[in-house]
């Protein structure tokens, strides 16, 4: 669980931040910093910088910034800050102390693991053998998979008997108790313990670290259960993992496709869609939603074409949608699933499914429709005025006019009444947004400030300086000794306070002032505002009169923060402040 910050420090500290991205993509120096392709999105020409100094990265291109080796892995593999310690732990060949946990439940887990792996190295095995001959044909022929897909999966069969992998896995050192751990065996009314996975062909789970942690299997023919899956065990919760999640993540298609199965998201990989997933025989949860979401700012639902398919989607939506999402719903026709469709119509038909899929529009109008009793005239007007809101938002003007249509026609209107409704909407609209770009043509400033609220500043006068006072912290600890009586407090901004509190309490603590040991206490766009508050020009040669300066603006703008809300009070801590000073200060 918790890792002891000691072990963090010293690991940022090995790990060089142009090493690590030099893992990824080459990089050559110019001048201070080295520059090659960015490795956040796809380019010709290198406009990502890493500066070795600042330990900072940053896109010219994508906007992508941060600081440090720890915050590149989290970012670069979609890691949590834990997770991408141990990864970059892993990569240094150092190891990590972990506390707060029982260190048997670990070995164990470790175990499973590494079972796991050898049980999905020997059902790929059997894809070569007489005994696999079968399901070996299943995949190639009747499935049409190539031979690059199932080893990018890992696919495997698993031969028809009672113990194949349970002797296969005790040459190896295993017991039967452990393969019933894993799930890869069960347990008989008499005791008898035999294979789970029996004459089906084999796909591995593996998890966001790369980790074999299940399996599904699938029969050879219409016998049922089709499929039979891993229960939960010490390293798999169906409810929190989701197939490909591993290879999906790398995707640089800028989105997440949701399918139900397994075989839906295997042949979207084949037919280059590599940011497939399914959730595993189990309907979407919060967590699968929150997993997805770190990788990609919009899903496509891709859920079969029957009515189930269509009822787990709306189920799926607002659980996405909560996430910040940009969610959309794809309707495969003419075929029961994504993968038959894309054997029936082709790769190119389904990426028109894709860009054809609207902003779940039929859910919305289902979602307004049931609220509404419409043989009422008065509730008519309302549901009405409610569609022609979400028809006036739809971007082409003939989904306009197919979902206008459709709306007017159930309640009886004519087709023409509801497009003067959705008219008259849009209209306001625009008038509406043309006020706000006025407003915001008058208000430069606001143009820079960021969606996060939290980065959002009020007073850009003293936030500049507030940002002054942390970078000149982070380049030369000595500066901690210019602060006078400087408080968090002080900070117009809360997000900068916070930060200048951390920074306090660290120093005082003697541990190093770096942001990128802050990273796992902050959302990514508050360490992208941190990288560039540190790759802002500053000084260092005059840094105590930058300092002096700065807190000096900070002061004189919370004084007029105070006489705002309490002339009194602030006059009294005029005077306080005069009579102490040169008095206590932070160092
Ligand atoms: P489907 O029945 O749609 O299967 O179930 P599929 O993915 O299209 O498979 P093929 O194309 O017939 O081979 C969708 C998903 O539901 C889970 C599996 O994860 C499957 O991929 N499922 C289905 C089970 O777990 N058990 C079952 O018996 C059936
Ligand atoms: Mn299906």
């Amino acid at each position: 669980m918790a890792i002891p910050e000691r072990f963090i420090e010293e690991l940022s500290a090995r790990c060089d931040l142009v090493d690590v991205v030099g893992d990824y993509v080459p990089l050559t120096k110019k001048g201070k910093d080295y520059w090659g392709l960015c490795p956040f999105h796809n380019e010709k020409t290198p406009s990502f910088s890493v500066s070795p100094e600042k330990r900072l990265f940053c896109c010219f291109g994508c906007g992508k910034k941060g600081v440090g080796s720890i915050y590149f892995i989290m970012e670069k593999e979609g890691l949590s800050f834990p997770d991408a310690v141990r990864f970059l732990a892993r990569r240094v060949g150092m190891e990590v102390p972990e506390t707060g946990e029982d260190p048997g439940y670990r070995r164990r887990r470790e175990r499973l693991l590494e079972l796991n792996k050898q049980a999905a190295r020997f059902f790929h095995s059997q894809m070569e053998e007489e005994a696999g001959a079968e399901g070996r044909a299943y995949l190639y022929e009747k499935r049409k998979l190539s031979r690059g897909i199932i080893t990018r999966f890992g696919l495997g069969v698993a031969p028809d008997g009672w113990d194949h992998l349970i002797a296969a896995m005790s040459a190896l050192g295993y017991e039967k108790q452990d393969l019933l751990e894993a799930g890869l065996a069960v347990k008989n009314q008499n005791g008898r313990i035999y294979d789970r996975f029996r004459n089906r062909v084999m796909f591995p789970i593996i998890n966001v670290r790369g980790e074999v942690i299940g399996f599904g299997g699938r029969v050879l023919d219409d016998s049922t259960p089709k499929y039979l899956n891993s229960p939960d065990t010490p390293v798999y919760n169906k409810s929190r993992n989701l197939f490909a999640l591993n290879i999906a993540k790398k995707s640089k298609q800028g989105r997440i496709i949701l399918t139900e199965g397994y075989m839906d998201t295997i042949s979207l990989h084949q037919a280059g869609f590599d940011c497939a997933v399914a959730s595993l025989g189990t309907a979407l949860t919060q967590e699968h939603a929150q997993l997805i979401a770190r990788y990609a700012p919009e899903a496509v639902i891709a859920y079969d074409g029957d009515q189930a398919g269509v009822t787990a989607a709306q189920r799926a939506i607002p659980i996405l949608e909560k996430t910040g999402m940009e969610v959309k719903v794809l309707r495969v026709t003419g075929a029961k699933d994504p993968d038959e469709y894309l054997k029936t119509y082709g790769p190119e038909a389904f990426a028109k499914l894709i860009d054809r899929s609207d902003n779940h529009i039929e859910y919305r109008l289902g979602q307004i429709q049931s609220k509404y009793r419409l043989e009422d005239d008065g509730q008519k007007v309302e549901f009405l005025r409610e569609c022609a809101q979400l028809v006036a938002g739809l971007k082409s003007p003939l989904e306009r006019d197919i979902y206008g249509t459709r709306c007017a026609k159930l309640c009886g209107v004519s087709p023409e009444a509801m497009a003067q409704a959705v008219g008259e909407e849009r209209r306001q609209r625009r008038r509406t947004e043309e006020r706000r770009q006025r407003r915001r043509d008058l208000n430069p400033a606001a143009q820079l400030q960021p969606k996060e609220r939290d980065l959002r500043y009020e007073n850009m006068k003293s936030a500049r300086a507030e940002e002054g006072v942390l970078r000149l912290l982070m380049l030369d600890e000595g500066m901690f000794r210019s602060l006078g009586r400087l408080k968090e407090e002080d900070f117009s901004s809360p997000f900068l306070g916070r930060v200048y509190g951390l920074f306090l309490e660290r120093h005082r603590e003697g541990k190093p002032v770096e942001p990128e040991l802050l990273a796992g206490q902050l959302t990514p766009e508050q360490v992208g505002r941190l990288a560039e508050i540190l790759n802002h020009p500053e000084g260092l040669s005059h840094g105590e009169e930058a300092m002096r300066d700065y807190i000096k603006m900070i002061e004189t703008e919370r004084a007029k923060r105070r006489e705002d809300v309490d002339p009194l009070l602030a006059a009294r801590e005029k005077y306080l402040e005069k009579k102490s000073y040169g008095g206590r200060s932070n160092e």
